[in-house]
């Protein structure tokens, strides 16, 4: 990636050091706005197509029309990785209500605000190892919508930080919800690969998706059901999915060794086609 950091804002490119929005955006008041954050993977964007769809829906939650069409997106996205001359990084897009006076109620017609950057990160070649710890679920009812409201999953994402934690898997009624910035799913001790049900409590996660869709081609399909904390203690493997990181496994969850702490074969081999999935060569 060159020096200059240029993003889009409403129509332009400019640099993101130059770019402004109101103080009265309702996105910066009252954090109403959806984002989407999409991968690049050797210059090319992943998975745009869900990435939109998605985008589209959560605007349609919002109450607002989407701004740009899926061609346009698309040329936007591919405009700031070669302006950017990004090889592997994410593209953040993000949509707010756009600017009013103050007022709990919404606006009749205001234009809203389009904003896009590019960040640039390595190649997810090597399959991670982290920490993670459990959590009561604080969130709101609303998880499903990928609204830039982000404290409750900021404050966990913290709450883990602060005990030397890269993940707080979230947990509500005895039951796994999902992790403050990721999927979670478990391989049982006989071999079976879960995840919770899409609901109104987890975010339909892209990475999500596509590891589903890879396990029937592999021919072990995920179990999408409702699993109870004392699975996730037992569980051989655990991994956390999402964009930026791709397949994550946890080695240690909480105070207990997860699996034998180092060697996750179901993993290995699900990380290995989500990389030639995406184009990387490992
Ligand atoms: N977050 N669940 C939550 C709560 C998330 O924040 C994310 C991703 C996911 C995984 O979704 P996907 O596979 O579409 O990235 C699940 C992104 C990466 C973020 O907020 O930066």
């Amino acid at each position: 990636m060159t020096d200059m950091n240029e993003c889009y804002l409403n129509g332009d490119y400019v640099d993101l050091a130059d770019a402004r929005v109101s103080a009265l955006d309702r996105g910066f008041i009252f954090g109403e706005g959806i984002y989407e954050v999409i991968g690049v993977h050797s210059r090319k964007p992943f998975a745009v197509s869900h990435h939109l769809n998605r985008l589209d829906l959560n605007l349609s939650e919002m109450g607002l029309s989407n701004p740009l069409s899926s061609e346009a997106w698309s040329n936007l996205i591919s405009n700031l990785i070669s302006r950017n001359q990004c090889v592997f990084g994410t593209v953040y897009i993000q949509v707010t209500r756009g600017s009013a006076p103050r007022n709990h109620e919404f606006p009749n017609s205001i234009c809203p605000t389009v904003f896009a950057m590019i960040s640039e990160s390595k190649a997810d070649k090597e399959l991670e190892k982290v920490v993670a710890i459990t959590t009561e679920d604080e969130r709101w009812k609303g998880c499903h919508i990928k609204t830039t409201s982000l404290f409750a999953n900021t404050r966990l994402r913290n709450l883990a930080a602060s005990k030397g934690a890269a993940e707080a898997i979230l947990t509500h009624d005895g039951y796994l919800t999902e992790g403050a910035s990721s999927s979670v799913f478990i391989v049982s001790t006989d071999g079976e690969i879960y995840t919770s049900p899409l609901k109104s409590n987890i975010l339909p996660g892209i990475t999500r998706e596509v590891v589903i869709r890879l396990s029937v081609s592999m021919g072990t399909p995920v179990i999408e059901e409702k699993i109870a904390i004392s699975r996730l203690r037992t569980a051989d493997e655990i991994w956390l999915t999402n964009t930026s990181s791709g397949i994550r496994c946890v080695s240690r969850l909480d105070e207990g060794i997860v699996g034998d702490g180092q060697h996750y074969e179901v993993a290995q081999r699900f990380h290995k086609q989500l990389c030639i999935e995406k184009g990387i060569m490992l």
